[in-house]
């Protein structure tokens, strides 16, 4: 079997299943379909131009995991071709993706793009390093201005990826997406609200 996501995510139980509902052929030919875990420039442009993604981890008591990562736009950074790395900021300090990591270094990166509707999933093997042994990576790592916000970096090599298909992804719009993408085709859009024009600095 190839190194791609079907390895991590077809599991004995996930097989059945498809044999019962008539699509295991076809995901038995994507299984030999070839490595999919190095990037591209496409995954890379995806990756640097995220304000935010999903982390999905895995307790030692086996219990999935799921936290909001966010930051300035990039933060999420490629380091290589197969990996990824990001400082990790101050927060409620409960650290359960922290020691989740530390525990298993299994983790999921889930990245989404609402105004275009795609959707990237990345399987990795994480590094959980405390924030006085991170050396290095702080320079890489640490956006400009957030030095004092820093808690970890986490190093993640990635094992396989996938873009998932858009269907039922509603879009939506940060404020500066929305003059981007929304503004221009609908220029009445705002009416004549002043309120609204004074909060996208119209
Ligand atoms: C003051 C403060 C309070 C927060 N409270 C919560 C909270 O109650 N629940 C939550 O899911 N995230 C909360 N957050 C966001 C998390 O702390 C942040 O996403 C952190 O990275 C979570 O890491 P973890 O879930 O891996 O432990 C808070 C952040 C700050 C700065």
């Amino acid at each position: 079997m190839n190194k791609n996501f079907t390895k991590l995510a077809f599991t004995p139980t996930v097989k059945v299943i498809q044999e019962t509902m008539g699509s295991r052929a076809s995901y038995e030919r994507m299984e030999e379909s070839g490595d999919r875990y190095i990037l591209t420039e496409a995954e890379c442009a995806f990756i640097e131009s995220r304000v935010d993604f999903f982390m999905s981890t895995v307790g030692e008591n086996g219990w999935p995991y799921m936290q909001h990562r966010g930051g300035p736009r990039g933060f999420l950074k490629v380091l290589s071709e197969d990996t990824l790395g990001f400082a990790d900021f101050k927060g409620n300090r409960q650290y359960i993706s922290s020691g989740n990591i530390a525990s298993n270094g299994k983790a999921m990166l889930f990245l989404i793009d609402y105004p275009t509707k795609q959707r990237v999933k990345i399987w990795v093997e994480a590094e959980y390093i405390p924030i006085d042994q991170a050396g290095d990576y702080l320079e890489q790592l640490v956006p400009e201005g957030m030095e004092g916000e820093v808690v970890s970096v986490f190093i993640m090599k990635i094992q396989a990826y996938d873009w998932n298909c858009p269907k039922y992804i509603t879009q939506r719009y940060t404020a500066d997406e929305f003059v981007k993408y929304v503004l221009p085709q609908n220029p009445g859009i705002l009416g004549d609200e002043k309120e609204l024009k004074d909060e996208f600095e119209l």
